[in-house]
């Protein structure tokens, strides 16, 4: 899938937010590495630290389905103008999948970026 596409997707699935303390309803996309999808949204709670981002919601859906390895994750965000770039804990979970490309909506369309690039000297350790 394009990564038009792939943000179309992130963006549909951000419409089912749950974001009713930052307003911010976000969407992401995780691709297996055999092209199967997997969508989230962010979930809010009172406690605002207990907050599921919508990357680690579309990772635990990959990983509840058995997948270990990610090649993409897209991501978008319905209510701001700028690029919406995934926070640094989202950053280490795509770490722990392995995934190779980034893909961030942004004002002019997606921007595809390598995980490592936006995370270098990730933390990884005990991992095959
Ligand atoms: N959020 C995400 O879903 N992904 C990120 O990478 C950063 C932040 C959510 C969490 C919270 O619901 C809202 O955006 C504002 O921080």
């Amino acid at each position: 899938m394009n990564t038009e596409d792939l943000i179309a997707e992130a963006r549909t699935a951000a419409a089912n937010a749950y974001a009713p303390y930052s307003g911010f309803r976000v969407g992401a996309v995780a691709v297996a590495a055999d092209g199967s999808r997997f969508v989230g949204a962010n979930v809010e709670n009172a406690a605002y630290g207990s907050t599921i981002c919508a990357e680690g919601s579309a990772i635990a859906a990959a990983a509840t389905a058995g997948v270990r390895k990610l090649d993409s994750v897209a991501v978008a965000c319905l209510d701001t103008e700028e690029a919406f770039y995934p926070c640094g804990n989202c950053r280490q979970l795509m770490t722990e999948f392995g995934v190779e490309r980034v893909v961030v909506d942004g004002p002019d369309g997606p921007m595809e970026h390598t995980l490592a690039e936006i995370l270098p000297h990730a933390f990884i350790v005990g991992r095959d």
